[in-house]
């Protein structure tokens, strides 16, 4: 059984992925403004990526006999100094919820909660991946600089970004 503990540590973890959705869509909006169709596209995808991240928990919950709590929605910023200032703000919100999913890993040692030890090796493996990602965006953008004449080759490259991803999830790998 789940304790009232590991269920409120959860729902604390669905509003963080909650928030991270609307971080995410926010900063869409603001590329689709700038022009950066590559860079908007991508923002949209990891969007709706957090938005999956949160139902599973959802999910999870109700499946154990807990219960997901809708989080309240705060307005997350709407203005970004650069593209690279709003790509390092995804990292840095990234690092976050790794700390927030290892903090979940040894709560639920400490609960002898082994199911869902288990259930959160995905997200593990899953922020391992995300920071990979977000890392290597942000070296190309510091090789190419971040200056006016650098943004459509930074667009471009997010847009290669995404075409490997879209590639990835028709081989169903995504
Ligand atoms: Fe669901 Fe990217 O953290």
């Amino acid at each position: 059984m789940i304790s009232k503990k590991m269920i409120k540590a959860l729902n604390e973890q669905i509003a963080l992925e909650g928030y991270a959705s609307f971080l995410y869509l926010s900063m869409a909006s603001w590329c689709d403004k700038e022009a950066l169709e590559g860079c908007a596209q991508f923002m949209h995808r990891q969007s709706e990526e957090e938005r999956m991240h949160m139902l599973k928990i959802f999910h999870y919950l109700s499946e154990v006999d807990g219960h997901a709590l809708t989080p309240a929605i705060k307005q997350p910023p709407h203005e970004f100094e650069s593209v690279r200032s709003m790509l390092e703000q995804v990292y840095k919100h990234e690092q976050k919820v790794t700390a927030s999913i290892n903090k979940l890993v040894k709560l639920s040692y400490e609960e002898n909660d082994f199911t869902t030890l288990d259930f959160l090796q995905w997200y593990v493996e899953e922020q391992r991946e995300e920071e990979a990602l977000m890392r290597s965006i942000l070296d190309k953008v510091k090789l190419i600089g971040d200056g006016p004449m650098s943004l459509y080759y930074i667009d471009q490259e997010i847009e290669k970004i995404n075409g490997k991803a879209a590639a990835e999830a028709a081989a169903g790998e995504g």
